[in-house]
């Protein structure tokens, strides 16, 4: 045995060592003691992997049932209310949705005069007509979760709390078609003062009214 093989053997068996005990800690992250998904197992007498979901089980977040997710009561009735409190937040929400889903057929305001109709679409109804103006809010979410005659449902889109937040901002389209200043009382004077100037200045100069934002 030469002087150099002494010296690099020690080093080399370190060498192989050191691979063997990485190899092998490897090969233990690799053969876990685990099921793969929908592969066969002799731990369960039916020898599956899967066990069947109970009856029942809805995943979590995704409980079609009742009211708040219907709009529709018990008689199948539009509702009343939201499944939630009535915020500017909500109405904010709504408007921004309601720009993004649905105004391209009923435009800003409702009235239906949206860009995919002025191509060519099924007119709808107006929001401002006497029949929509008295529909529950529950009418409006539910129109979007399930779809109305041609328009389809928005549920694929739309998430629940959306569809409420859009079926509360139609409540303020509507109602600023008929809203009178002198009902606003929750505003302050000099607010209401404000506002008022600007309707007088739009009267007094032609062209089209000037766009609110609430
Ligand atoms: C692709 C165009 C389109 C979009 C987008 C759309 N709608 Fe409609 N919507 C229609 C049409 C067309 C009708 C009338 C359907 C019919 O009579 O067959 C309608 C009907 C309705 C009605 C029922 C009115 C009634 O006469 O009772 C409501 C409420 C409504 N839409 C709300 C919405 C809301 C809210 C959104 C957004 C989530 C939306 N729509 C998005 C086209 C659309």
């Amino acid at each position: 045995m030469s002087a150099e093989t002494r010296r690099t053997r020690p080093a080399l068996l370190l060498a192989v060592a050191v691979l063997l005990a990485a190899a092998g800690c490897r090969q233990n992250m690799h053969n876990q003691h685990k099921v793969k998904t929908l592969a066969a197992s002799d731990f369960f007498p039916d020898g599956q992997g899967a066990r069947p979901i109970p009856a029942h089980t809805v995943a979590r977040g995704d409980l079609r049932e009742g009211w708040a997710y219907s709009g529709l009561d018990t008689a199948n009735k539009p509702v009343a209310q939201l499944p939630f409190p009535l915020t500017r937040e909500v109405l904010l929400r709504g408007e921004q949705r309601f720009n993004i889903y649905c105004s391209p057929c009923h435009d800003r305001q409702g009235t239906g005069h949206g860009m995919i109709v002025q191509r060519g679409y099924k007119q709808p109804t107006s929001y401002h007509v006497e029949r929509l103006r008295n529909a529950p809010v529950g009418y409006f979410y539910n129109v979007i979760t399930e779809g109305f005659g041609v328009m389809p449902s928005y549920a694929p889109q739309v998430p629940v709390a959306d569809r409420w937040a859009i079926a509360a901002y139609i409540r303020v389209l509507q109602y600023r078609q008929t809203a009178k200043l002198a009902d606003l009382s929750v505003l302050p004077p000099e607010r209401r003062r404000a506002i008022q100037a600007e309707l007088d200045q739009a009267a007094a100069t032609p062209g089209p009214a000037p766009s609110h934002t609430p």
